[in-house]
């Protein structure tokens, strides 16, 4: 039985500049409920469940039960001559390993977690601090600086690249087809058309590469994953676009966003940067109180393949669920003093990153990018602040971040 109607405006200013509130009013009154309009390019229907307690979240992404995978399409719900467009749009995304489900998710995460490793990332400390200091050298003789454009949008790019093994000058245009790809699955308006010559360029571009790599092996991911198999089993072309054109997906913009939240949280708790600036040894408990706070994913999606109840809903095979983590993070049942940033704050058992099969992947290189960020920062600079006004959210309801973050030294 469907209890309320959700009536909730994700593009309006207000909720954007700050969701809690309603977040913490949708958990006390209506913590499971169902939105007729919304959709988003992960759902193929008009209508969504909404779930924002940490509890409830965690039972569903920790149950076998329930599915990653997207709903079937069902095309004649759009117009004929967009039809095609469609299905093609939905193709590379149905065959992620985001959306899919064990034993298929299984196997293609033991392969990619083969060159994937902790290892490996951790040995990327020093790459990483090399590209942070050098983008701090640029700030040297400056009053102000936009911190989104010149240092959180770049440091992942080139991080990214070298990563995976794309040439760094491409990485432009790659980042106009992502911001493209966020918003089309994140449910913002973006024109199906553009959408579709964005991704057809996009995939056209990673095959290439993938052809490029096939024919000259090098030290970098993508030749790694090329060659990575398991039981005599390798990635197919088609796999490995989809694995690429997730990672850069799923690595480039949360990256960009949690180190401009974090340094935005910093500034607008100054207390906590105080204590941070006297003791930096609390860096990695800082990153997670951030991540916590404003997570850069707000919300994933997942597929209902059977009848079940929550909270006295009943939830129907075949319907699309939407799980707000950064409701989760906020909760006052997982957290104490939830909606205060606490950079000390134990056991921050966060969903920023998701929980369960699909735990993000990416993690460990995410978290290791920001920490180097807020320590150089901290290290070089002993003084700046946020010129007044100086910062705008981006307009996304699945993505937090910001457009622009003004510093001023
Ligand atoms: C702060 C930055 C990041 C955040 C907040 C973030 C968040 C998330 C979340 C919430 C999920 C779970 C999605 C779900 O369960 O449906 C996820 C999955 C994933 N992330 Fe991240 N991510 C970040 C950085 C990265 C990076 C740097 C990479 C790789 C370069 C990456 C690669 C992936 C992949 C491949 C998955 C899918 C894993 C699977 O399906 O098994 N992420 N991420």
């Amino acid at each position: 039985m469907v209890t309320t109607e959700l009536n909730l405006d994700y593009l309006s200013p207000e909720f954007l500049e700050n969701p809690y509130p309603t977040f913490a009013k949708l958990r006390a009154e209506s913590p499971v409920v169902w939105d007729s309009k919304f959709h988003t390019g992960f759902s193929s229907g008009v209508g969504a469940w909404h779930i924002f307690k940490y509890a409830d979240i965690q039972s569903i992404l920790r149950d076998r039960q329930i599915s990653s995978e997207m709903p079937p399409l069902e095309l004649e719900r759009y117009p004929a001559e967009a039809r095609e467009i469609i299905s093609q749009l939905f193709s590379i995304t149905q065959k992620s390993i985001l959306f899919s489900d064990p034993p298929k998710h299984t196997r293609l995460r033991s392969l990619v977690s083969k060159t994937f490793t902790t290892q490996i990332i951790e040995g990327m400390g020093l790459q990483i601090q090399e590209n942070v200091n050098s983008l701090l050298d640029n700030w040297q003789n400056t009053q102000e600086i936009e911190f989104i454009e010149n240092f959180a949008e770049i440091l992942p790019v080139n991080v990214l690249s070298d990563l995976i093994g794309f040439p760094r000058k491409d990485y432009e245009t790659i980042n106009n087809w992502v911001k493209n790809e966020v918003e089309f699955l994140g449910g913002s308006p973006v024109s199906l058309e553009l959408m579709y010559q964005s991704r057809t360029e996009f995939l056209n571009y990673i095959q290439e590469q993938i052809l490029q790599h096939r024919q000259h092996l090098r030290k970098d991911l993508l030749s790694d994953l090329i060659m990575a198999q398991e039981e005599g089993y390798y990635l197919s072309d088609e796999e490995l676009q989809g694995m690429i054109w997730l990672l850069l997906n799923a690595g480039y913009e949360t990256t960009v966003n949690a180190i401009g939240n974090s340094i935005f949280l910093l500034l607008k708790y100054p207390e906590q940067l105080k204590l941070l600036r006297e003791n930096l040894s609390l860096v990695e408990t800082a990153v997670e109180e951030t991540l916590r706070y404003e997570a850069p994913v707000q919300f994933i999606h997942r597929l209902a393949k059977n009848d079940f109840e929550l909270q006295g809903n009943l939830i129907k095979a075949g319907q699309d669920i939407y799980a707000w983590l950064a409701s989760a993070n906020h909760d006052p049942d997982q957290f104490s003093e939830s909606e205060s940033l606490n950079i000390t704050r134990p056991n921050n058992q966060h969903f920023g990153f998701g929980t369960g099969i699909h735990l993000c992947l990416g993690a460990a290189l995410a978290r290791l990018q920001i920490k180097i960020s807020i320590k150089s920062i901290l290290q070089r600079f002993p003084e700046f602040h946020l010129r007044t006004g100086g910062y705008k959210g981006k307009p996304s309801a699945i993505a937090r971040g910001l457009k622009y973050l003004w510093l001023v030294f």
